[in-house]
């Protein structure tokens, strides 16, 4: 990806750390909201969907503001929550405080593409709205290390925007502009996924994949690896 358009992606989302939650909570998302309730309703879905599919050793990458962390805290054993900004990550202590596992997580600033992943060492690997960020590029070598950090028995949890009719006129992929509350511009990188794409991209990471979840907004997919 184009380091200017990498660096605008990252501050984006972190200026965008305090008022992140509101697109699942108050069903705000940045741009043009056509329903509320819809986007409430199907993070709420997303929530069962990570209730279910979220145990033991977890990683969450990129963590943002640790929203997820509400529906899987009870049964993890040992959190690992990875984000490059600062900001989302001083949310995502709170949250980690507020559930009353701070002391079984770790917190750490990092590029996802990057990071150092121990291999075998994660029941759950949580990718979280983060894929639709991700160019072709950068899409397999990603997954394959995810492959590669989870024991034999884990499996990845997906959860991006799915393509269908409600995302309007909006491209499959591309550069957008996104808005802050206070009216800042930033561009950023945005690609929706369908169920198929998934199937295309199993190769290339040699891992299994298997829709879970097809929303009107959302999309939830687990994925193993091939053994
Ligand atoms: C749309 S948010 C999703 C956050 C969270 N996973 C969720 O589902 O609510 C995207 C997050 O990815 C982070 N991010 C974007 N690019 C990243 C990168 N290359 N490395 C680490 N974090 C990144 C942003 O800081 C932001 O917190």
């Amino acid at each position: 990806m184009d380091p200017r358009l990498r660096r605008s992606m990252n501050e984006y989302y972190n200026e965008r750390a305090e008022e992140f939650d509101e697109i699942y909570t108050l069903g705000k998302p940045p741009g043009t909201v056509t329903d509320p309730e819809l986007y409430k309703e199907e993070a709420r879905s997303l929530g069962n969907l990570v209730r279910e599919h979220c145990r033991g050793s977890i990683l969450d990458i990129p963590c943002g503001t640790g929203y997820w962390l509400q529906f899987y805290a009870a049964d993890c054993s040992a959190i690992t929550l990875v984000d490059q900004s600062e900001n989302m990550l001083r949310e995502g202590r709170e949250k980690a405080q507020e559930y009353g596992v701070e002391s079984i997580t770790t917190f750490m600033k990092s590029d996802a593409l990057e990071v150092s992943l121990e291999d075998r060492s994660f029941d759950t690997v949580l990718v979280g709205f983060f894929l639709s960020h991700v160019t072709d590029s950068q899409m397999g070598p990603f997954l394959h290390r995810l492959r590669n950090a989870l024991k034999p028995s884990g499996h990845v949890l997906i959860m991006d925007s799915n393509w269908t009719r409600y995302r309007g006129s909006r491209p499959k992929e591309g550069t957008t502009v996104r808005t802050l509350n206070d009216g800042r511009q930033y561009e950023i990188y945005k690609r929706y996924f369908e169920g198929a794409d998934f199937d295309r991209m199993s190769d290339a990471c040699e891992m299994d994949f298997s829709v879970q979840y097809e929303g009107k907004l959302y999309l939830g997919v687990t994925g193993t690896a091939r053994q």
